[in-house]
C-alpha cells in the first residue's frame, strides 16, 4: 500500500481566510473558513486593504484550528500548500508569507497552487469516481472559464469572459436592485419568489468565439430596465428582475457548456467556483446533462466558494507530479492557469 500523503493548505486570495488538512487528495480532515463578508458588506464589495489586514489577524488562528481539528501536528505534514494567484495581491501575500515561514521553520516542502486549479479540484473531494479528462465550467467572482481538464494539472482553456465574470454580474445586479453584497446568494434566494420569464434579458454571444462569454451587456440591460421602470413610475418587481437575470446567465452558461461537451465528445462535465452553488444553475445543468446522457459533477456549496480544502486537493496531484516551490515563491495577482 502507498504511503498516505497529508497536506496542510492555506487560502487567502480574496475575503476568506482558510486552512485545511487533506489526506491523499480526497479526504478532508479539516476545513476551516473565516469569512470576512460581514466586514465588507457595508462597503458593497471587498475592500482589499481591509481584507489583507484581517487575513494577518486571523491566519495563525485559522491554521492552528485546521491542524487541531484534523488531530495532526505540523510535523506530520508531507507538504504545505498555498494559493499564490490569481487574486488580490495584498491578500495573497499574507497566505504566501505565512506558508513560506512554516515551510522554512519546519523543513516541510512548499507547493504554490493556482486558485482556479483549486476550484476545479473541489470536484474530486466528494466525487471519488471523478478523474480527468472532463469539461469544467469555473464561474466565480473573478473568473468565468470553460476548459478541458486533460489530466491532473493539465488544462486547455476553451473560452472565458470578455468582460465581467459571472459572479461579478450577480454582485453588480444585486447592488442595482438593492440586495447588497455578496449578490449571488441573495439573487439565488429572492429568485425563488420571482418569475424567470417575466423580463427577457439578452443572451450575449461573442462573435467568432463560440465558447467565450460576455456579461456586461446583460448587466446594462438590467440597469436599463430599472431606469425605464423608474421613469415610468412603475414599481420594480425585484424578484422578477432577479429571476429573469439569473435565467439569462444560466441559459448562456448551459448552452456554451453543452455545446463544448457535444462538439468535443466528453462524457463528464463539472462545475466549480462560487456561482456553481447557485440553485437554478445546478438544476439547469442537472437537466441538461441528463438529457445529453453525460455525468454531471458539482461540489457541495461549501466547496464551491473559497476554501482551503480545494487547495489541498489540487496540491496532492501537484505533489505527485513532483512540483515543489522555493522560498522565492511570490504572490502573482494575475497568474495564468498552467503557468508555473
Ligand atoms: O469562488 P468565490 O468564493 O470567489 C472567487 O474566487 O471569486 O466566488 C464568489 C462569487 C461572488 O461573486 C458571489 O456572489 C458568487 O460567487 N456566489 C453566487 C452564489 N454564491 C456565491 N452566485 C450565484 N448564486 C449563489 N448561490
Ligand atoms: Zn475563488
Amino acid at each position: 500500500m502507498e504511503k498516505d500523503i497529508t497536506i496542510l493548505a492555506v487560502e487567502s486570495s480574496c475575503d476568506e481566510t482558510a486552512a485545511a488538512v487533506v489526506r491523499n487528495g480526497r479526504e478532508v480532515l479539516s476545513n476551516i473558513i473565516y469569512s470576512q463578508i460581514a466586514l465588507h458588506e457595508e462597503y458593497g464589495g471587498v475592500v482589499p486593504e481591509i481584507a489583507s489586514r484581517k487575513h494577518i489577524e486571523k491566519i495563525d488562528q485559522v491554521v492552528s484550528q485546521a491542524l487541531l481539528q484534523a488531530d495532526r501536528e505540523l510535523e506530520e505534514m508531507d507538504a504545505i500548500a498555498v494559493t499564490y494567484g490569481p487574486g488580490l495581491v495584498g491578500a495573497l501575500l499574507v497566505g504566501v508569507s505565512f506558508a513560506k515561514s512554516m515551510s522554512f521553520a519546519s523543513g516541510i516542502p512548499l507547493i504554490g497552487i493556482h486558485h482556479i486549479e483549486g476550484h476545479i479540484s473541489a470536484n474530486y473531494i466528494e466525487n471519488r469516481d471523478l478523474e480527468p479528462p472532463f469539461i469544467c465550467l469555473v464561474v466565480s467572482g473573478g473568473h468565468s472559464h470553460l476548459l478541458v481538464v486533460k489530466d491532473y494539472g493539465e488544462y486547455e482553456i476553451l473560452g472565458k469572459t470578455r468582460d465581467d465574470a459571472a459572479g461579478e454580474a450577480f454582485d453588480k445586479v444585486a447592488r442595482a436592485i438593492g440586495l447588497g453584497y455578496p449578490g449571488g446568494p441573495k439573487i439565488d434566494k429572492i429568485s425563488k419568489e420571482g418569475n424567470p420569464d417575466a423580463i427577457h434579458f439578452p443572451r450575449a454571444r461573442v462573435a467568432q468565439s463560440e465558447y467565450d462569454f460576455s456579461f456586461s451587456g446583460l448587466k446594462s440591460a438590467v440597469l436599463n430596465h430599472l431606469n425605464s421602470c423608474r421613469m415610468k413610475g412603475e414599481e420594480v418587481n425585484r424578484a422578477d428582475v432577479a429571476a429573469s437575470f439569473q435565467k439569462a446567465v444560466t441559459d448562456v452558461l448551459v448552452e456554451h457548456s453543452m455545446h463544448a461537451v457535444s462538439q468535443l465528445g466528453y462524457s463528464r462535465f463539472a462545475i466549480a467556483g462560487g456561482v456553481a452553488s447557485n440553485s437554478a444553475l445546478r438544476s439547469a445543468f442537472e437537466k441538461a446533462c441528463r438529457e445529453a446522457g453525460i455525468a454531471f459533477y458539482h461540489p457541495s456549496p461549501v466547496f464551491c466558494t473559497d476554501n482551503a480544502a480545494m487547495i489541498g486537493t489540487a496540491a496532492y496531484y501537484e505533489y505527485r507530479r513532483g512540483v515543489r516551490h522555493g522560498f522565492d515563491l511570490n504572490a502573482v495577482p494575475n497568474l495564468k492557469l498552467g503557468e508555473r
